[in-house]
């Protein structure tokens, strides 16, 4: 007999008879007759109870010694529960242990804190919030797939390594080659010169963006920034979306849509998960995440956002200037307290940044945008792209760059420019915001961050 999912067998409209389950013990109950298991195979937050009779063959050798953590395989049938709080239950008539669990198994209580969870990320997906969390996850990649393929985006695979340092901070890490414990740089290195692991694929995203037009890009980005937050992750991934024929404005309308199709995906799809995430995570989540959906987001430019930071009155611990990046405090102030919803804030300084992006007529600033949301900041981060070849020459100079590192992304300006525009989404800021998680650490499944490379 082939193996039924858990999910499967609860959200069944009638009984789907005589079946086989297989999974992992949460907890046993033994009375005198027979023994409840609630069994979980992950692939719903609920438990589907087992009536273990005490007639069963094994019963009295095997089964009344399961403890939490054992995996076994149960033929039986599903009938309607007696009992409260589920509608399906299963009288066993075989029970098969495929693996007992030693008495030392963590997960036994409840109660223990996101950092313990962290050191056994090999277990932590057996808990209730971790499988929830992974199942979310796993949605919201299809929900971004379906929301560009739906829109008729190609889907471009961009490198993991590179030669470039898209976002120009240098906070990259490199790639090499070793022989023993030599590492070899020079003449000897393998691609020939400098290569790193990619901080965006958005520059290579821009070729395919200047001949398909509309595509997105969606994997693994890493940062070497020693930064000690709970936002920050050395191993992240980004969705890149990058348009062809697309200003600032329909950029950030094309975020904002984004946005709001993932958080509506998920109160539709993820609805068992949520509202466990609203229970025992974030009580205000739910009517939150409703919010974010049904209604528009605020529009700020940089300088009237940093004109309302000003005149708030409050006690920043970096002051609030202009020509300066905002700070976490800052944006969060901007969401939470000022508008109390989601804002992109646009047009900033050109100083502080990167090379690509499209000057603005005041020679100031540049046609860059962020979205901000409340309990995290910056979820998204994107721009125009400078499409004026003399422009982009400037904007490489002035960044100390070197035309001939930059020369093909140069020649799409020579070769039939046209104005474009993207944005990068952090995908695990995206389900930190969708879940109420606060710790980038605990929606990846092994995280990565500074001095921390378990697994
Ligand atoms: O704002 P960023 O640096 O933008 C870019 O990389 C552009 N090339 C994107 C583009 O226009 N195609 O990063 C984009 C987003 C941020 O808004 C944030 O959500 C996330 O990526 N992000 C991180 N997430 C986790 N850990 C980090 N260290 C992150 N750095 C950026
Ligand atoms: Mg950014």
């Amino acid at each position: 007999m082939s193996r039924t999912s858990i999910v499967k067998v609860l959200k069944s409209e009638s009984s789907p008879g005589e079946i086989q389950v297989k999974g992992w013990v949460r907890t046993k109950r033994d009375s005198k007759a027979f023994s409840f298991i609630e069994l979980n195979d992950g692939s719903c937050l609920a438990n589907l109870q087992i009536v273990a009779d005490a007639t069963l063959d094994g019963y009295e050798e095997n089964i009344v010694h399961l403890t939490t953590g054992a995996s076994v395989a149960v033929t039986g049938n599903v009938v309607e529960s007696q009992g409260k709080g589920q509608r399906w239950e299963m009288q066993a008539t075989a029970i098969e242990v495929l693996g007992t669990a030693d008495e030392d198994f963590p997960l036994q209580k409840k109660g223990h804190s996101m950092e313990f969870l962290r050191s056994i990320a090999h277990l932590r997906p057996r808990s209730n919030l971790f499988g929830a969390v992974f199942r979310v996850r796993s949605r919201m990649a299809l929900a971004i797939h379906q929301f560009f393929q739906d829109q008729g985006f190609v889907y471009v695979h961009t490198p993991i390594i590179t030669a470039s340092d898209c976002e120009g901070a240098g906070e990259m890490f490199r790639v090499v080659t070793m022989n023993g414990d030599e590492i070899k740089l020079g003449d000897d290195e393998f691609f020939g010169k400098p290569s790193y692991l990619t901080v965006s694929g958005q520059l290579e995203g821009e070729t395919f963006a200047c001949a398909l037009s509309d595509i997105y890009t969606f994997g693994p980005t890493f940062r070497a920034e020693n930064s000690h937050t709970s936002r920050h992750a050395s191993e992240f991934w980004m969705i890149e979306p990058e348009m062809a024929f697309c200003d600032l404005e329909r950029d950030m309308d094309m975020a904002e849509a984004m946005v709001k199709y993932l958080v509506s995906d998920a109160l539709e799809n993820c609805a068992d998960d949520l509202a466990f995430f609203g229970k025992f995570v974030d009580k205000g989540l739910i009517e939150r995440l409703e919010f974010v959906r049904d209604r528009p987001f605020a529009r700020v430019s940089y300088t009237e956002a940093v004109e309302l930071l000003t005149a708030s009155g409050q006690g920043f611990e970096y002051p609030v200037e202009y020509g300066h990046n905002l700070q976490s405090e800052h944006e969060r102030y901007l969401t939470e307290t000022q508008f109390k919803c989601p804002i992109t804030v646009y047009n900033y300084p050109a100083d502080i940044k990167p090379f690509y992006m499209r000057k603005n007529d005041d020679g100031k600033t540049v046609a860059a945008m962020d979205v901000l949301v409340p309990g995290i900041g910056e979820i998204v981060g994107g721009s125009q792209r400078e499409e004026r070849v003399d422009v982009l020459r400037a904007n490489l100079e002035e960044h100390g760059l070197s035309e001939e590192d930059y020369d093909w992304y140069v020649d799409l300006r020579r070769f039939g420019t046209v104005p474009h525009a993207g944005f990068g989404l952090g995908f695990e800021r995206l389900l930190m915001f969708v879940t109420g998680v606060q710790n980038i650490r605990d929606v990846i499944p092994f995280p990565r961050t500074p001095g921390s490379a378990d697994f």
